[in-house]
């Protein structure tokens, strides 16, 4: 392995953030949120129930994250949303809180424990009528839906890294020109640079920026870097054509 090889390795690792550094990240997330993102009851009431069932909060998307959301879907007009990978409904909630009265998400989960934590979560904040939340895999539920299904305006994948690249073509057989398409966990502190690193998750992930490479049906698309509470990560975003 070459020099430069072993020190990607070396930076990719996830455990390789010091203490320190990640306290420093997770306090400037605290400032921002503390200046930025206002206070919501049902937000929190989400969160509690979450943690108190012994889930990770890393799993859902920061409340800064969760912010940059709403304003994608706002500046968009969003109306019909759909989301793959629902966990505890945070982001689902969030989306929801975004759109007008009329909206509608569609989101799908295939683990039952977190398909039947969403439910609650979406009844305990009075949104079920605009979330329709599925168990089951992303294919199998969108393929039930009736051909006439009018296409979605906003789309957040953040469900197994593997199957992005199916999520992404699943997405784009459901879009019309101008969706948005947003990707969490793209980044997975450099591992996706690291030659050593063949885990599915990772692998789905670099065939996931081959397909956003020059395909014919996206219009524009970049990838940020992001580090703060959730350490360091990042998302993709792409506008289809
Ligand atoms: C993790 C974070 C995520 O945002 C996600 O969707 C899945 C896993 C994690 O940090 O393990
Ligand atoms: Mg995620």
């Amino acid at each position: 392995m070459s020099a430069n090889q072993s020190s990607i390795s070396r930076l990719s690792s996830n455990n390789d953030t010091d203490l320190n550094t990640q306290l420093v990240w997770t306090a400037v997330d605290d400032y921002i949120e503390a200046h930025l993102i206002e206070a919501n009851p049902i937000l929190e009431k989400t969160l509690e129930n979450t943690a108190r069932q012994g889930y990770s909060s890393h799993l859902h998307i920061a409340p800064n994250q969760a912010k940059m959301l709403t304003m994608f879907i706002k500046m968009n007009g969003a109306k019909r949303i759909l989301e793959f990978g629902t966990f505890a409904a945070y982001s689902t909630i969030v989306m929801a809180q975004a759109l007008p009265e009329d909206g509608y998400i569609l989101t799908i989960e295939n683990r039952d424990t977190h398909h039947a934590l969403a439910v609650e979560n979406i009844e305990n904040a009075g949104l079920s009528k605009i979330i329709d939340a599925r168990h089951g895999r992303a294919s199998d539920v969108l393929q039930s839906l009736s051909d006439d299904t009018p296409a979605f305006d906003f789309i957040f994948i953040d469900a197994d890294k593997q199957s992005y690249p199916e999520y992404l073509e699943l997405s784009l057989k459901l879009s019309r020109s101008g969706t948005i398409i947003i990707m969490d966990n793209v980044i997975r502190a450099a591992d996706i640079i690291d030659p050593e690193n063949q885990k599915p998750s990772i692998v789905g992930l670099r065939e996931l920026f081959q397909a956003l490479e020059n395909h014919p049906q996206i219009a524009e698309c970049t990838a940020i870097q992001t580090v703060g509470c959730k350490g360091y990560d990042g998302f993709a975003m792409a506008i289809v054509k």
